[in-house]
């Protein structure tokens, strides 16, 4: 039997240990390595990747992915793409969304994993269809989430929507590490008797769930799991790369990995690991086990950022509260999965309604959006009192929210005239103006772009 391994290291283990704060400079070196493991695919783009490259790195996100595709010749590149939010934290017009998806494959990706934190389909649907138009491979995804309305029926429906959109396979997403190994088993099992695509498996080591989630996985029959190298692995990151391949080879799966390459990859990222601790970017805390996630719901890159929040305000010792308040605030708005740009928004309601000592006085704005349905159909029933003080007597968006973006590609052109260098260029610019201005005005200016990164300019 086959398993496939999807190595993370370069972007979910990275985005959920350090707030996603590692420079090209410190993997490049590595990628060759990696490139002979023989894994099924390296996630190494999307997220928050090029978010933090143009905000904190001075790197160009799209050269970083030509150059992680020079060195793997034989290793599939994988991406995680937020639908129509792509890789920012609102909706994009269809143009922004076909442009982008198509660049990515251009530039070198073969694998997108495509998400809506909301679960509502029609937002995964142009970037679907785009990906496919393009020859690559589009993962569609379902979003896990524990409430009293997310069960394994609503599961299966969304599963056969994904196949029926003809998306190449599919992922259970379990961003917070709350899956339970039996849950997992009896999903990928009620999955596979409703649809024929792979069914990959994704989860985090938060709560210690994650390494006997996937064995059930594999029992049941997946297509592949997503792991990453031991140094960089547990507590808010994937499960062990070594470690589970050196089981379920035990048990008879093929992972197609050389297990020899796989500590020399480990030995690489072990002194980059030390080297983050010291400077305080990687912070051990969220290395150790969280089992109280099991009750929060807590998803890795969320946790580091409440951390880094609240530090940055002298809080810390408030954090339990946050934790406490986080699943009042997800409920009062229908039980959204906590995933990004849900998780942040949702992290941020629950400091800030902690921190103002009074709940909802200040509503963020996105809050606001998502309320008004700017991020698609929330899974359940929207608290009513909040529902009336943002909306008034007005009513919420009932169609696809993108329906009423007007196209964004040509005026942005415009707008950057020469500072533009490429579509790429402008495509950055749409997802992240401010960043990628200030971006194009250093790599302009012709003073060498300086890495920098503090844990305190985590938003
Ligand atoms: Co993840």
């Amino acid at each position: 039997m086959q398993l496939h391994i999807t190595e993370t290291v370069l972007r979910d283990a990275n985005q959920s240990l350090m707030a996603t704060r590692l420079p090209m400079a410190d993997f490049e070196a590595a990628l060759d390595l990696m490139d002979s493991v023989g894994y099924h695919s390296v996630e190494c783009w999307g997220g928050a990747t090029f978010d933090s490259c143009l905000r904190y790195l001075g790197e160009d996100p799209w050269e970083r992915l030509r150059v992680i595709r020079k060195h793997m010749k034989n290793t599939k590149l994988q991406m995680l793409l937020r639908g129509q939010n792509l890789l920012g934290y609102h909706h994009y017009s269809d143009d922004t969304v076909r442009r982008f998806v198509r660049k990515s494959i251009e530039n070198g990706m073969d694998i997108i994993r495509i998400f809506d934190a909301l679960n509502d389909m029609r937002n995964i649907e142009t970037a679907v269809d785009e990906c496919l138009k393009n020859g690559g491979h589009a993962q569609g995804t379902i979003c896990y989430t524990i409430s009293p309305i997310h069960n394994l029926e609503m599961y299966v429906g969304l599963g056969k929507q994904i196949e029926a959109m003809g998306c190449n396979s599919l992922c259970i997403k379990d961003m917070a590490g709350i899956m339970s190994p039996q849950v997992c088993f009896d999903l990928v099992t009620a999955l596979k008797k409703e649809i024929s695509i792979p069914i990959y498996v994704h989860t985090h080591a938060t709560t210690g769930l994650g390494a006997m989630t996937y064995l059930k996985a594999a029992e049941a029959g997946a297509a592949g799991i997503d792991c990453a190298t031991s140094t960089f692995a547990g507590g808010t990151s994937q499960p062990a790369t070594e470690s589970l391949v050196y089981t379920l080879s035990e048990m008879g799966y093929d992972c197609g990995v050389q297990r020899d390459t796989l500590k020399k990859v480990n030995d690489f990222f072990m002194p980059v690991k030390d080297k983050f601790i010291a400077q305080g970017t990687l912070d051990p805390y969220v290395l150790g086990t969280k089992a109280d996630a099991l009750v929060y719901q807590i998803p890795g890159g969320m946790l580091s950022n409440l951390v880094a929040q609240l530090k940055a305000q002298n809080a810390m010792h408030r954090l339990d509260e946050v934790l406490e308040e986080t699943p009042r605030v997800r409920a009062d708005l229908g039980y959204p999965p906590l995933v990004t740009p849900l998780s942040q928004m949702v992290g941020v309601q629950a400091t800030v309604n902690v921190l103002l000592g009074e709940r909802y006085k200040n509503i963020g704005k996105e809050i606001k959006a998502y309320i008004r349905g700017e991020y698609g159909k929330a899974p359940g029933a929207i608290n009513e009192e909040l529902a009336h003080k943002v909306l008034g007597d007005e009513r919420p968006i009932e169609g696809r929210y993108a329906e009423t973006v007007a196209p964004e590609f040509d005026a942005a052109k415009a707008y950057l005239g020469d500072r533009a260098h490429s579509e790429e260029d402008v495509l950055s610019y749409i997802a992240f103006p401010q960043q990628a201005e200030q971006y194009f005005a250093k790599r302009d200016s012709g003073v060498p772009l300086r890495v920098s990164y503090s844990i305190r300019e985590v938003q």
